[in-house]
């Protein structure tokens, strides 16, 4: 794959390559593994290695790395340390259109169309690969963070429903964020408050973010997607009378 590292911004070119890989993978599930698409390098490559096997190779590796770690230059998330009932619950709001429907939200649009060739088995297969593959922590804070400030607006903002060690809380459905990548977190902040995702009618927890980021800026999006990276690396907002 030629792909330049375009961090941020969502070029076209790149798209139209993860637009490329989308339909080769989708081409891929009517053939079986052992028809592996045959025009893109990097997917045949990585389907070979057969390291991660059945549906994760075949369906999500190319993408979302051989390991779950993401490739940051597809803009696809490292998807390892969700648990499975987040997981499950996010694909199938990709194949009910609750996730990837604007039609600006290019990434999403490109997890839209591969949700839509997997069947429930076929989920469950990909969430149990994921499940036992290792986590890596959320990129820490730059030099210079303010940390103090982070921590307090993220105790007063966030903890409630993330919990303490931002891992999350399924009785809230609300996501584990510490072993997801900086730029996909500021992008899901930022497509909470543009209105790209959450907005459906019906998406009841997707709403609750549409709602907090609504009132966040530019560098409080900054500030947050910081902060969990520290929360990543061992940092507590808890006051310390309750740790
Ligand atoms: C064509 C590339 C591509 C393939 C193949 C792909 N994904 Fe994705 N996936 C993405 C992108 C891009 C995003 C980020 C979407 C966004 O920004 O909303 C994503 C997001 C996700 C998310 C949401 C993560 C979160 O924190 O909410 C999950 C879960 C996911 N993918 C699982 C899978 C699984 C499981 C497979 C294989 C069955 C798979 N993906 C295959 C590109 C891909
Ligand atoms: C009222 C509860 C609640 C609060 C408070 C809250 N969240 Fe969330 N958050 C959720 C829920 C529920 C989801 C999953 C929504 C969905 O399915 O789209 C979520 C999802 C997210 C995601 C997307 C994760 C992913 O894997 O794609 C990010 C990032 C996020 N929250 C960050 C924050 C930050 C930062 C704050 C504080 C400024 C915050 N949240 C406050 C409930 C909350």
């Amino acid at each position: 794959m030629k792909l330049s590292k375009r961090d941020g911004s969502l070029g076209t070119v790149a798209f139209r390559w993860v637009g490329l890989f989308a339909v080769l993978l989708i081409l891929a599930s009517c053939s079986g593994p052992e028809a592996p698409p045959d025009s893109s390098e990097d997917a045949v490559a990585e389907v070979d290695a057969g390291h991660a096997p059945g549906v994760y190779a075949q369906f999500c590796a190319a993408c979302h790395g051989e390991f779950g770690e993401g490739r940051e230059e597809l803009h696809s998330p490292s998807i390892t340390g969700l648990p499975a009932w987040y997981l499950e619950e996010q694909l199938r709001k990709f194949r009910a259109g609750q996730r990837g429907f604007h039609p600006d939200d290019l990434p999403g649009q490109q997890m839209r169309a591969v949700s839509i060739a997997l069947d429930d088995e076929q989920i469950a297969e990909a969430v149990a690969s994921i499940a036992a593959m290792p986590t890596r922590p959320t990129e820490p804070p730059s030099p210079g963070f303010d940390l103090e400030h982070a921590r307090y607006r993220y105790a007063n903002e966030c903890m409630e429903c993330h919990r303490y060690n931002g891992m999350g809380e399924v009785a809230f459905r609300s996501a584990p964020l510490v072993t997801l990548n900086r730029s996909y977190l500021r992008r899901q902040l930022e497509n909470y408050r543009s209105g790209r995702r959450g907005a459906t009618p019906g998406d009841l927890y997707g709403a609750k973010m549409v709602e907090i980021a609504g009132r966040l800026d530019d560098d409080e999006i900054a500030l947050f997607v910081g902060y969990l990276g520290a929360l990543a690396h061992g940092d507590d907002p808890r006051p310390a009378r309750e740790r």
